[in-house]
Formats: C-alpha cells, structure tokens, sequence
C-alpha cells in the first residue's frame, strides 16, 4: 500500500493500536494527524516517526468533550487542508459487573467511545463528501459485534459504533465515501490497564487475555490491508476473540451459554 501524499488523521495516537498505526501509515509514506490528550506523548510519537515534525502534525483532541473537540478539530483541518482518511480509535474500555457500575461510567463510555467518534466524523466527512473522495474507518472491538462479562457500558458504546457506521455508509457511498468499521479482538495494549471499574478508576493491570493477544503490528497491517481493499467491516483477532461474532451470528445459544460462563479478565 502505497500512502505517499495522503494524509492520515489518527486519535488516539499515543498508545497502542494508534500509536503502532501511525508509525505503519509514516512508513508508507503517509502524513499523519497525530491526536490525543497527552501532548508531550504525542510529541514523542511524532518525533520518532519517519519525515518527524516537517511532515506530521499534532492535534489535541478530549474525545470526552464533543463541542470543544469539534471547535478544536475544525480549527485544526483549517491549516492542514486534505484528509484522506480518518481512524477513529481513541477510546476506552471497562471491566466491572452492570450491577456495581455507576451510571457516570456508562455516560463517560458513550462519550469518549462513541460522540467524540461522531464528532470528529462530522468536521472531517463534509469536505470529503464535496471532494467525491475519502475513507472514514472506525475501530469499534468484537465487543461491539457481542457481549460478555464486565463490558455492558463498553459493548453498548461499540455496538452504537458499528451501527453508525452501518448508517454511515449506506448514506455516503454515492459520494464514493469508503466507511471501514474495524472489530479488533484481543490485542496487546494498555486497553485493560485503563480501562474503568465501576467507580469509574482504572483498572491499573492488565488482562491475561489482552496480554495473550495479536500484537499491535499484525492487528495494524491487517487493518491497513482492509482499508487498502476497501472493505465495509473486518473481524481481527486470535482465537475465540476472533471467532465469537462467528459463533454468535451461527450459534446463538450456544454463544449465550459460552458467554455466561466465561469471565474474560
Ligand atoms: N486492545 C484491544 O484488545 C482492543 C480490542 C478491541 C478494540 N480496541 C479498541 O482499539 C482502540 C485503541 O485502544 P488500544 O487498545 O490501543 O488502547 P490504549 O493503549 O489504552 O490506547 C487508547 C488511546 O485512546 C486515547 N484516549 C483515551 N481517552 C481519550 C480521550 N478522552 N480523548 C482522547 N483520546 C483518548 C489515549 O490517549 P490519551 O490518554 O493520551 O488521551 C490512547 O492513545 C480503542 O477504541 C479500543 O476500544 C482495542
């Protein structure tokens, strides 16, 4: 995949699966967006890239705060002009049981996960839409395909996601708008060490099945290789995280009772 002269906008660029991306699509040849809270990591991130500062941008971005980030992002696509595809993959996870999980939670999931998705989408979509050209790709998680233990907030919002994304595509494809929604299974981040507890802390470890997973390289050139074929949705994991939307969609009962019995930490 050749990206010379593209440029690639990518939240959630300071840690795993964005960090890895934006460091496969500079390789590539690519321009990247580099957005996310913490600006010093972005910093570093851009510096050790291929082209560093000359050719790749920062852009802070709270996706938790969908007003000010389309102020900001709207602000920021002034000065960089084109964007030829937009990853949508900040975003955060959860593990605690529906029953001791407040409701904050559940409304700082939608948000970062799910509006500041939407957010983005809406600064960046109108000038792709009026240019005929463009690929919008999302990473949702199979959590947004099916549900298991401890992620009620998170599946919620990630299902939201590839609903949009659905919604999305069937609206922009006469613009020839490609809309990738990218469902990742397991992969070795800092996923689960962030991910929030039903107080709304973090969890502060990892998982033993986050820690077993795809690494971010593979998971980011399977992802590349989708874009690059333009394909509506890809399922990217190992093992039973790869296969449970298979199983779900063919054998639900049979998913249900797996799901029940299985508390995947
Ligand atoms: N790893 C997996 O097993 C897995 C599986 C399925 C789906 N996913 C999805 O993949 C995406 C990337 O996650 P990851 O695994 O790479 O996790 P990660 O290592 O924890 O990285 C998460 C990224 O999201 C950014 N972020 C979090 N909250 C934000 C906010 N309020 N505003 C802006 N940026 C925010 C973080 O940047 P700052 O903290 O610097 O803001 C960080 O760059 C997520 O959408 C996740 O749901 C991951």
């Amino acid at each position: 995949m050749n990206l010379e002269n593209k440029t690639v906008w990518i939240t959630g660029a300071t840690s795993g699966i964005g960090k890895e991306l934006a460091r496969q699509c500079a390789e590539l040849g690519a321009s990247v967006v580099l957005s996310a809270r913490r600006v010093d990591v972005l910093e570093a991130v851009r510096d050790a890239l291929p082209g560093g500062k000359q050719r790749h941008h920062i852009v802070r971005l709270d996706l938790a705060d969908a007003e000010q980030l389309m102020v900001d992002a709207a602000a920021a696509l002034e000065n960089i002009g084109t964007i030829d595809i937009l990853v949508n993959n900040g975003g955060i996870s959860q593990r605690g049981f529906f029953l001791e999980t407040e409701l904050e939670v559940y409304r700082r999931l939608m948000d970062v996960n799910y509006l500041g998705t939407v957010a983005l989408i809406k600064v960046v979509l109108p000038a792709m839409c009026a240019s005929n050209q463009g690929s919008i790709v999302s990473i949702a998680s199979v959590a947004g395909k099916c549900g298991s233990k401890l992620r009620t907030g998170y599946s919620g919002s990630k299902f939201a996601v590839v609903g949009m994304m659905d919604c999305l595509r069937a609206e922009v494809s006469e613009h020839g708008i490609h809309c990738l929604t990218v469902c990742p299974g397991y992969v070795q981040t800092d996923i689960a060490i962030n991910a929030l507890t039903g107080d709304g802390s973090a969890k502060g470890v990892s998982d033993s099945v986050i820690d077993e997973g795809l690494t971010t390289t593979e998971c980011c050139q399977q992802i590349l290789k989708a874009i690059d074929k333009k394909q509506d949705e890809v399922v990217i994991g190992k093992g039973v995280s790869g296969l449970a939307p298979t199983i779900k969609r063919f054998f639900p009962g049979l998913y249900a009772k797996l799901a029940a019995k299985r508390v995947a930490v």
